[in-house]
Order: structure tokens, then sequence, then C-alpha cells
């Protein structure tokens, strides 16, 4: 289990990000963290993955467990040698290398033996990435960026994996592909914590849900559960997505799950 213990973060010693962020993810489960734009979805990865000094963040108080053992999480590369691995927001891939040489990086925790079976892993499981290997990553449409983004952090062989709004950006056919592939990664055994604005889409794969509303976790409850809760569907499941979360803010002080 990947938990997260009442979390709080600041960043230049000043603003707090997060004020209280709980949350566990089981091995076999995937868990969705939906929040409008600012709730501090964001920096809640960072801090689990050791990122947030490069953003002069810090945890000031709270701690990420993995299996019960404090992880420690100022050290970006030992976060991900201990089996977390992460895909940041938007699609960070090395636009100058071709597909294949993105992937080698996402194993470089794991040196370089096995490293054939490990690209035909991925291959198999992303087939339009085995199309384009060699291609500049730069030359794939949003879409494949994202799986490559994905599959490169699969290299390392993540017992678990986050992920920062895949969706964002992509067309409605490829955001079911990416959810598709979410399935998959989860079925094959890794654990996945996915943030995502396109509420809809998270809620109809997870297991179970949390809401950060101003670095706060306010809600924690089954997916199903938050599938039929009126607020979730008010605020995170009506309209478009990137509406109903736009609005999110706007409407919060009078919602009683948010006072
Ligand atoms: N490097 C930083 N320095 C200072 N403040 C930051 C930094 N990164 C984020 N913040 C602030 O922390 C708060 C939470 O931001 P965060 O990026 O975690 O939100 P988010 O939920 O991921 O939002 P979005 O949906 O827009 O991605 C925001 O008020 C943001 O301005
Ligand atoms: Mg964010």
């Amino acid at each position: 289990m990947l938990a997260v213990h009442n979390l709080e973060v600041v960043y230049e010693d000043v603003m707090l990000a997060l004020r209280g962020a709980s949350l566990s993810v089981p091995p076999d489960q995937i868990i969705a963290v939906l929040g409008a734009n600012g709730a501090g979805k964001t920096s809640l990865l960072r801090a689990m993955t050791g990122l947030l000094d490069i953003h002069r963040g810090k945890i000031v108080r709270g701690h990420v467990s993995l299996d019960g053992q404090e992880l420690d999480t100022t050290q970006a590369a030992g976060v991900v040698s201990s089996g977390v691995s992460q895909v940041m927001e938007g699609r960070r891939v090395f636009v100058e290398f071709s597909v294949e040489e993105n992937l080698r990086v996402g194993a470089h925790t794991r040196g370089s033996s096995g490293l054939k079976e490990k690209y035909e892993r991925i291959y198999e499981m992303f087939p339009v990435l085995a199309d384009r290997r060699s291609a500049r990553a730069g030359y794939l449409s949003g879409g494949e960026q994202q799986m490559l983004a994905i599959g490169r952090a699969m290299m390392a062989e993540p017992r678990y994996l986050l992920l920062d709004e895949p969706s964002l950006g992509l067309a409605p056919k490829i955001v079911e592909q990416i959810r598709d592939l979410i399935v998959t990664i989860k079925d094959a055994g890794t654990g996945v914590l996915l943030i995502e604005q396109n509420a809809a889409m998270a809620l109809s794969i997870a297991d179970h849900g949390y809401v950060i509303e101003n670095g706060v976790t306010v809600m924690d409850a089954p997916a199903a559960t938050l599938r039929s809760d009126s607020d979730i569907q008010e605020f995170y499941l009506g309209g478009t997505e990137e509406r109903s979360l736009r609005d999110v803010k706007h409407y919060r002080r009078r919602k009683r799950w948010l006072s």
C-alpha cells in the first residue's frame, strides 16, 4: 500500500498548497483524485515522488509511506527505485529522442539488463509505439506522446504508477484508449493513482476516489458512491468536464461538503 498521511506542503516558505491531504493506493486498484484547478493535485504528486524540491516546495508536516515504511521523498530517483513511478502534467517526452530512446530513459534505474524484453513488453501494451519505435518523439501526436510518457514510466516496472491528468487536451477517442490502457496496467498488477479533471473518465474505471479542495482531501469514497453523489454530479460530471471544473470554485462556498 502506498499512502499519504496528513500532508502539508509549502512553496517558497509561504504558499500553503496542501493543508492536510491523506489517501491510500492499494496495489491492485485505480484510485482517482479529483479537484478544481489549483486544488493541490499536482503538489500532492510532487510531494509523493520527490519533485517538490525542484519547484522550491517542501513537506512541512505529514509523510508518505510504502508498505507501512516511511518513504524518503527527498530523492526522486530513490522513489522510483522503491517502485513508484509517475507521469507528470503535460507530456514530457524528450522530443529530440526516438521513441525507443525515450523508453530507455525510463529504465535507467533498473540498469540495461533485459532491456529488449522490457521494450517488447511495452510495445505489446502500446502497439502504436511499436510501429513508431524509431520515430522522433517530437513528431508523435499528442495522444501518442502521452502513451510514450506512460510507457516510459512503465519501463521502471513500478508497483505504483501516478498519473497527472493523462487525458488533458486529448480527443475523446484517444482518451478512451488511455483509459483502457490504465485498466490494462492495473490488471497487470500495478496500483494506479489517477489525477484527473475528466471526472467521468476517472470514475468510470476507479475503485475509489478522493476530492481535493484548497489543499485538503474533503471526500473519500468508493468510486460508485462518488458517481451517484449529487454534488459530484453537479460539479464534476455535469456538462462538459472542463466547464464543470472551472465552475467549481465559483459555487464552492455554498456547498455543504466543501464548507
Ligand atoms: N512552484 C510553485 N511555487 C509557488 N506556488 C505554487 C507552485 N506550484 C504550485 N503552486 C501553488 O499551489 C497551489 C496548488 O497548485 P497545484 O499545481 O498543486 O494545483 P492543481 O490541483 O494541480 O491544479 P491544476 O488542475 O490547475 O493542475 C496553487 O495555488 C498554485 O498556485
Ligand atoms: Mg495540476
